[in-house]
């Protein structure tokens, strides 16, 4: 059963996934809701408090489903309408959410609202897109799929007149100056939280309104649409959330809370690149730097807070000297890279270092924000950078070292991606049954990370952050606090062993336990406290009262 806390969302942790990718009951070669239902029951274990469905409508797939042919019904591959709701169904009754993609900036010119309305300058349907004959309007629009496109305008021979696209040029803006375009997008978000989901993550946000003379992105009229979207799931749908893609620099990715009015959470793009740029640096400047720029948020909002995701890691909006940065470190063959970013998963982004891999999750498990983790992540999954597009990071769930890592009993030819069979990751050792075995693995890791955080669900999830002076820069440390709870967070950076002072005078008298095994550290007293750090380490130590004496004693529960 689902908890009834409105603000479900600040102490979740969630679950991206792409239904196609999860697992195959059919055997066709293609993930399905049916599978992804039998599925559910290890995300349960897992500890995944919501699931973040990448788009699953109708859609030609030219670009894996952000390009929607059809809003009001599935992707046959994946299922029937029935299967989505014994799903959304089961997900409730284990206590987990659900959102999907919103979509909403454009669609497939596949749609048939762009077949009507490219069919003639009279269509009905001509004005619900953006058509001209000068293509120099909206100049200032930068283009994202900078590998693809060379404009944003592409031209369409039968009425002669270009149609505007933010995307790929299969994909047409929709025009939110038109009324009726705006009122079918709140049909559609109406029609699917009436089935049940518990939300949306919005595609593409900041592009839904174009005006002359900007860059045609956070304009005003776009924050109002989202104002008057939230405002009717609220009255309509109390209790399910907007999420925001808004890959914009900090105080734009900010203005998307609105005064608690606008998106409940967005993803924190701007910490994201940072936590590479620090580890790359060795230096915990980059992070102290963008969490003190997105802190101070209504009360009622919250980041979320990711490593990786289904799009290459994006670097448009860092200065170019974290980009060169982040170039250097983190690409190692020019394939890599793709459109402005690095199309890679974290393992093998971080050279499948098991302590860097652990770092970097304890930070954004402790960081203000909800962490969301991306399918196959848990396990370390390698990635595929010969497979074109963003293909590399999609391929199948790992689930055992059986026949297509167990994710489908297809021939191999016939799965919708090839699995990843590299020795450093491939499915045979790389899988969820083996890790499950293995006390050790990553994934029971993840697990434990999990709970820890569950065990101090308000102060991770709801407490402020504040930093502690200290010289040593690489080394991060932070406290978070709610009402009387404290946790210290230390985080070594670097590739070298490493000690760090800290001052804690205004802790004296409490005493750390450490959070993942529950072992004592000396009660904070005058002096300034002193640790010393393997490298890529990392403390979490909840500041608690003595409650006995502790003079002799170093462990609690072994
Ligand atoms: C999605 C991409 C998609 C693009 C166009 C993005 O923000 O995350 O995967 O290609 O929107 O819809």
């Amino acid at each position: 059963m689902l908890n009834n806390d409105k603000l479900w969302y600040r102490d979740a942790v969630f679950y991206e996934l792409h239904v196609k990718g999860y697992y195959d009951s059919t055997n066709d070669g293609t993930g399905d809701f049916r599978g992804l239902s039998m599925k559910l029951d290890y995300l349960k274990d897992l500890g995944i408090d919501a699931i973040w469905l990448l788009p699953f409508y109708k859609s030609p797939l030219r670009d894996d489903g952000y390009d929607i042919s059809d809003y009001y019904s599935i992707q046959p591959e994946y299922g029937t309408l029935d299967d989505f709701k014994n799903f959304i169904e089961r997900a409730h009754s284990l206590g987990i959410r659900v959102i999907a993609d919103l979509v909403l900036n454009h669609v497939s010119d596949q749609h048939e609202w762009f077949q009507e309305s490219k069919s003639s300058r009279n269509s009905k349907k001509r004005n619900w897109f953006i058509w001209t004959d000068d293509p120099t309007r909206f100049s200032e629009a930068r283009i994202i799929f900078v590998d693809s496109e060379r404009s944003n305008w592409a031209y369409e021979p039968v009425t002669q007149q270009y149609y505007f696209h933010r995307f790929y040029s299969h994909q047409a803006d929709l025009n939110y100056d038109n009324p009726e375009v705006r009122e079918e997008i709140k049909n559609v978000v109406r029609f699917w939280l009436n089935i049940g989901l518990d939300g949306f993550r919005a595609d593409a946000v900041p592009f839904l309104f174009k005006r002359e003379g900007t860059n045609c992105e956070n304009l005003p009229e776009t924050h109002n649409f989202f104002k008057e979207l939230r405002k009717m799931i609220d009255e309509e749908f109390p209790g399910t959330i907007l999420l925001a893609e808004a890959n914009e620099w900090p105080t734009e990715t900010k203005k998307y809370f609105g005064n608690g009015d606008e998106f409940h959470m967005a993803f924190n793009f701007p910490l994201m690149p940072r936590i590479f740029v620090s580890l790359a640096k060795r230096d915990s400047f980059p992070i102290i730097d963008i969490i003190e720029q997105t802190k101070d948020i209504p009360e009622n909002c919250d980041w979320c807070i990711f490593l990786r995701n289904h799009d290459e890691l994006t670097l448009e909006m860092v200065t170019d000297e974290e980009r060169d940065i982040m170039y250097k470190e983190y690409v190692k063959i020019p394939k890599m890279k793709l459109n402005i970013g690095i199309r890679r998963r974290l393992a093998p982004l971080l050279d499948n270092d098991r302590s860097t891999i652990e770092l970097v999750n304890a930070l954004i498990f402790s960081l203000p924000g909800t962490p969301i983790i991306y399918y196959g992540d848990e396990i370390g999954m390698g990635d595929n950078i010969y497979l074109g597009d963003r293909n590399g990071v999609r391929t199948p769930m790992q689930w055992s070292y059986d026949r297509n890592a167990g994710f489908s009993y297809a021939d191999a030819e016939q799965l919708y991606s090839p699995v990843i069979t590299n020795p450093n990751f491939s499915y045979e050792s790389v899988n969820v049954e083996g890790e499950s075995r293995i006390s050790s693995s990553l994934l029971n890791w993840m697990k434990k990370i999990i709970s820890v955080r569950k065990d101090y669900r308000e102060l991770l999830g709801r407490g402020e952050v504040q930093f502690l002076n200290q010289r040593n820069k690489r080394v991060l440390v932070y406290i978070r606090k709610y009402h009387d709870q404290r946790m210290l967070c230390i985080f070594n950076l670097s590739r070298r062993h490493t000690y760090v002072e800290l001052d804690l005078s205004e802790y004296k008298g409490l005493k750390p336990v450490e959070a993942f095994t529950k072992s004592y550290f000396p009660r904070i007293g005058d002096l300034p406290y002193f640790f010393t750090l393997h490298p890529r380490s990392f403390f979490w130590l909840n500041l608690t009262v003595p409650s006995f004496d502790d003079s002799m004693d170093f462990d609690g529960d072994e």
